[in-house]
């Protein structure tokens, strides 16, 4: 299977990434995690990458597509993968095209404005792991600490309420018209994103049999 998991930011696309690649036994790949470790890192990529990150604007096309294809190209993702947070420009999509990848279904993970802020503003991520959590639907153990690693939970940059304001911008402008060009391709799968994490996963792997068919 090679999905596409789009949606807006926060709409839950990483949390659902982490299920579904499990049930179907096939790497998640998230250019945001990719991005977020060189900026850790502190490579050349990552130098370039931050400004655009930290702003809530989306990092250039070009970037975006060398980090894809040489993803892709690895072992891992020989029998399928999720791409989760890509593409997100036209420009990308028409890109994935070129590069021969042959998309099964794109999921739309559908969220309201209202609650992307209400989950954003509340998400906490691990420092050392990245493992995240939200403060009301998904809270740690203990406060601030990580059930997984025991690293400090933190607030990403771009989770601040001005940030989140300008990605769901940046979202509405040049990400959601990836609806239309993958409904007219009829790759395209509509899933309500608001609910039960469970709820939502058993959604979209029921959208995905009836694909599979
Ligand atoms: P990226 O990391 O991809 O951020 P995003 O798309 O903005 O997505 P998020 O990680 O914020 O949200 P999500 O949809 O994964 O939601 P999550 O599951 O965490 O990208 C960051 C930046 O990198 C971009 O702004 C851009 O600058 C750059 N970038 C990345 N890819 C790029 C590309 N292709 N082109 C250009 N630039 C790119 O859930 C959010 C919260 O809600 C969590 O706390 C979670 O616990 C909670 N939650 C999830 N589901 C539910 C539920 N059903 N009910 C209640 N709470 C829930």
């Amino acid at each position: 299977m090679k999905l596409i998991l789009l949606g807006a930011p926060g709409a839950g696309k990483g949390t659902q990434a982490e299920v579904i690649c499990d049930k179907l036994g096939i790497p998640a790949v998230s250019t945001g995690n990719i991005l977020r470790a060189a900026i850790k890192n502190e490579t050349e990529m990552g130098l370039k990458a931050k400004s655009f990150i930290d702003s809530g604007a989306l990092v250039p096309d070009s970037v975006i597509i060398s980090i894809i294809k040489e993803r892709l190209a690895e072992e891992d993702c020989q029998k399928g993968f999720i791409l989760d947070g890509v593409p997100r420009t036209l420009a990308q999509a028409e890109a994935l095209e070129e590069m021969g990848v042959e998309i099964d279904c794109a999921v739309d993970i559908e969220v309201s404005d209202e609650v992307i802020m209400q989950r954003l503003s509340g998400r906490r991520v691990c420092s050392a792991c990245g493992a995240s959590y939200h403060t009301l639907y998904k809270p740690s153990q203990q406060p601030e600490v990580c059930d997984r690693c025991g690293g400090k939970l933190i607030i990403r940059k771009d989770d601040e309420p001005a940030t989140i304001q300008e990605r769901l911008k940046t979202y509405h402008q040049l990400t959601e018209p990836l609806i239309e060009f993958y409904r007219q391709r009829g790759k395209l799968l509509e899933v309500d994103g608001q609910g039960e994490v469970a709820d939502i996963t058993a959604k979209v792997m029921a959208g995905l049999e009836a694909v599979s068919k």
